[in-house]
């Protein structure tokens, strides 16, 4: 078996002396990909931010491609080529789309025609503002530099969120080329459970800070009592 890009072993974190992630452990091998869902609060964008070195880890351990990351600070894993699209999507609102998107780039797939072929709506937008765009065309600009940083895992915490439908909708066809055809991982946290797992390979839920489901992305797409159970509410919700 080779190494999985990213395995988390036992993990407990949160912010000073507060706990919120208990006994996280799964492996997400090279190309591969993981949905995290769970109701509000549960510690999905902890578990993110875990990830990218930015909260306290009380124990356990983070190792990316054999190399024991725990310790390390969040520059050195976005230099090892972990991408992250926060949920606070935090583009820059003085710079242009353009300059958003070059500011941080690095040579791989994914470069300026790429990511406007993927989001046509930037290009038409490329000399605007990161102000000036709505709600959908910064949740683009903020994927699209992720992907200008061409990451060999990418975490997306909620691109969905707060769009109205069209907008999703519109989102997640790019979300679904984009993963279709780049051979990057990535973690994807979404309400909308239907959508990530169709987009996933595998999933994990969490509740209180704790995996309380994980398996095959298909497996729970398919059984409505356990997504009834594990999501019921969010779904209901959403
Ligand atoms: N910066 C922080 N400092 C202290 N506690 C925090 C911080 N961020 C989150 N928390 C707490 O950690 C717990 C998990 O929050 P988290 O944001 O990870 O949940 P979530 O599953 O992403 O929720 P949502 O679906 O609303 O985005 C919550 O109790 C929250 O209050
Ligand atoms: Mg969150």
């Amino acid at each position: 078996m080779p190494d999985p890009l990213l395995s988390l072993a036992d993990i407990r974190a949160g912010y000073g002396a507060g706990i919120v992630l208990e006994d996280v452990t799964f492996d997400l091998p090279e190309s591969g990909s993981l949905a995290v869902l769970g109701r509000n609060g549960v510690g999905k964008s902890t578990l993110i931010l875990t990830i990218m070195g930015m909260t306290h880890i009380g124990r356990g351990r983070i190792v990316w491609r054999g190399e024991d990351i725990t310790a390390y600070p969040p520059h050195r894993r976005a230099r090892a080529g972990i991408g992250w699209v926060a949920q606070e999507r935090e583009i820059f609102s003085n710079l242009t789309v353009e300059e958003n998107l070059t500011v941080a780039s690095r040579q791989g797939r994914w470069d300026l025609p790429s990511v406007y072929d993927l989001f046509p709506r930037l290009a038409e937008r490329r000399r605007h503002l990161g102000n000036q765009l709505s709600g959908g065309e910064q949740q683009m600009l903020a994927i699209a530099r992720a992907l200008m940083t061409n990451p060999a895992l990418l975490l997306l915490d909620e691109p969905l969120e707060g769009l109205a439908p069209i907008v999703v909708e519109e989102l997640a066809a790019a979300v679904r080329r984009m993963t279709g055809e780049a051979a990057g991982a990535f973690i994807l946290v979404e309400q909308h459970a239907d959508i990530a797992l169709s987009l996933t390979q595998s999933v994990i839920v969490l509740e209180r800070g704790r995996i309380v489901h994980s398996g095959p992305s298909a497996g729970l797409l398919a059984d409505h009592a356990a997504m009834d159970r594990l999501i019921g509410l969010r779904l209901a919700e959403a």
